[in-house]
C-alpha cells in the first residue's frame, strides 16, 4: 500500500462514519435504519459493519471530502464522485442510498456496494475498478472470515452482501462473499491455500443454481472439495434466517451438505428418466466429476448414490471413470 493508495483508503475511513453517524444520528437516516431493522439487521451488526448512508444530495460527499482537504482528484480516483466531462465539475456517484462498506484483505475500506432504498435501479451499484478496489482481487467479508475458515478448513461462499452480514449474526461466521457471480483466479489461489473444503451457499433461484453449477464445477476442477447447501426454493441466506429463524439456519449449515457431484447428480436426475439422449450425456458428466474427486469413503458413497437412483451399476461407473492422465470427457 503506497501513499497515493494510503489516500484513497483514508477517504474511505473517512466516509464510512460518516455515512453511518447520519444513518444511526440523523433525519436523512431514519428511513433507511428503518428499512434495515425491518429486515432483521440489529443495531449491533449495523455498527459492527458500519453500515452507512448517503442522503438525497448531489454535493454531500463532494463537500465533506472538499473540507477534509482531499483533492477532487483523488476522489474521482477513487470512484466516489463522477465528473462531467464537459465542464469537468464534480458530484456524487452515490446518493440516497445505503452504504455497505468493503474492506480489503488487509482490513482497510476500499469500497462500497451500495443499495437503493426505494426500488430505483441499479438495486446495487459499486465502486467501479480503482487502485485500491480490484474485484477480482477480493472476496467480501475475507478480513473477519480468515481465522475461522482457517480453524473449520472450510470456506462458505455466499452471492449477497447483505446475505454475509445476516449471517454473520449466527454462530456461521467462516462465510464471504463473492463479489460478482464469476470467480476469478486470484479468488480461487486464495480460497486454496485458506481451506481444502469449499461450500457454496447461493440463492435457491435459477441464477444462483446456474452459479452454484458453474462455480462448483471450477473449484472442484481444483481440486478442491466442493459441498452445496441448498435451500428452499426461492429464498437466500438472509430470506431463510428471517422465515425460519437463527436456529434453523445453524443446523441447516451442521446437516444439509451434499457433494457437489452428490447435488449435480440429484439436479439432473428429473431430465435424465425418460430421455436417453439426456441420460447418456449427464451420467458421462457425472462420471467425467468423479475423476475429481479423492478415493475416498465419500467417493464410494457418491457412486452408490448414482447407481442407484441412474439404475446403473457401480461396476459400470468405475469402469468408466477417466483416469488421471488421459483428459477424456
Ligand atoms: N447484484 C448486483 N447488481 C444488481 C443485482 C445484484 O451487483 N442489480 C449482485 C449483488 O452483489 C447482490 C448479488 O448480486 O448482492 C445477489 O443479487 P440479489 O439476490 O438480487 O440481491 P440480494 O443480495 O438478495 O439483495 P436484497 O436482499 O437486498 O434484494
Ligand atoms: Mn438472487
Ligand atoms: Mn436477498
Ligand atoms: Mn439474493
Ligand atoms: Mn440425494
Amino acid at each position: 500500500v503506497d501513499e497515493s493508495d494510503m489516500t484513497l483508503i483514508k477517504m474511505h475511513e473517512y466516509l464510512t462514519d460518516l455515512y453511518h453517524h447520519v444513518l444511526m444520528h440523523t433525519n436523512e437516516g431514519e428511513e433507511a435504519l428503518k428499512y434495515l431493522t425491518d429486515r432483521g439487521f440489529s443495531a449491533d451488526i449495523i455498527k459492527k459493519e458500519k453500515i452507512g448512508i448517503t442522503p438525497n444530495m448531489r454535493d454531500f460527499t463532494k463537500n465533506a471530502l472538499l473540507n477534509q482537504n482531499f483533492s477532487m482528484e483523488s476522489a474521482y480516483q477513487a470512484g466516489l464522485v463522477s465528473r462531467n466531462e464537459e465542464n469537468f465539475s464534480y458530484y456524487d456517484r452515490f446518493v440516497s442510498r445505503i452504504m455497505i462498506p468493503i474492506k480489503n484483505h488487509q482490513n482497510y475500506i476500499v469500497g462500497y456496494t451500495a443499495r437503493s432504498l426505494d426500488g430505483s435501479e441499479p438495486k446495487y451499484l459499486n465502486t467501479p475498478e480503482t487502485p485500491v478496489f480490484q474485484k477480482r482481487e477480493l472476496l467480501f467479508n475475507l478480513s473477519d472470515a480468515r481465522k475461522f475458515i482457517r480453524k473449520q478448513d472450510e470456506i462458505i461462499l455466499m452471492e449477497g452482501h447483505l446475505d454475509v452480514i445476516k449471517v454473520k449474526m449466527t454462530d456461521v461466521q467462516n462465510i464471504v462473499g463473492l463479489m460478482g457471480t464469476a470467480l476469478s483466479g486470484e479468488n480461487i489461489n486464495l480460497i486454496k491455500r485458506l481451506a481444502s473444503n469449499v461450500t457454496l451457499m447461493f440463492d435457491s433461484d435459477n441464477a444462483g443454481r446456474k452459479a452454484a453449477t458453474s462455480v462448483g464445477e471450477t473449484l472442484l476442477f481444483e481440486g478442491l472439495n466442493v459441498f452445496i447447501i441448498q435451500l428452499p426454493e426461492g429464498e437466500d441466506p438472509d430470506e431463510y434466517i428471517e422465515k425460519h429463524g437463527r436456529e434453523k439456519f445453524e443446523q441447516l449449515v451442521q446437516k444439509q451438505k451434499r457433494h457437489f457431484v452428490h447435488f449435480q447428480a440429484d439436479h439432473l436426475l428429473d431430465e435424465s428418466m425418460e430421455n436417453d439422449l439426456s441420460y447418456t450425456q449427464n451420467l458421462n458428466k457425472l462420471i467425467n466429476y468423479l475423476k475429481y474427486v479423492p478415493g475416498n469413503t465419500l467417493k464410494e458413497r457418491i457412486i452408490t448414490h448414482i447407481s442407484d437412483s441412474y439404475k446403473v451399476s457401480k461396476e459400470h461407473i468405475l469402469s468408466s471413470i477417466p483416469s488421471q492422465t488421459e483428459n477424456v470427457n
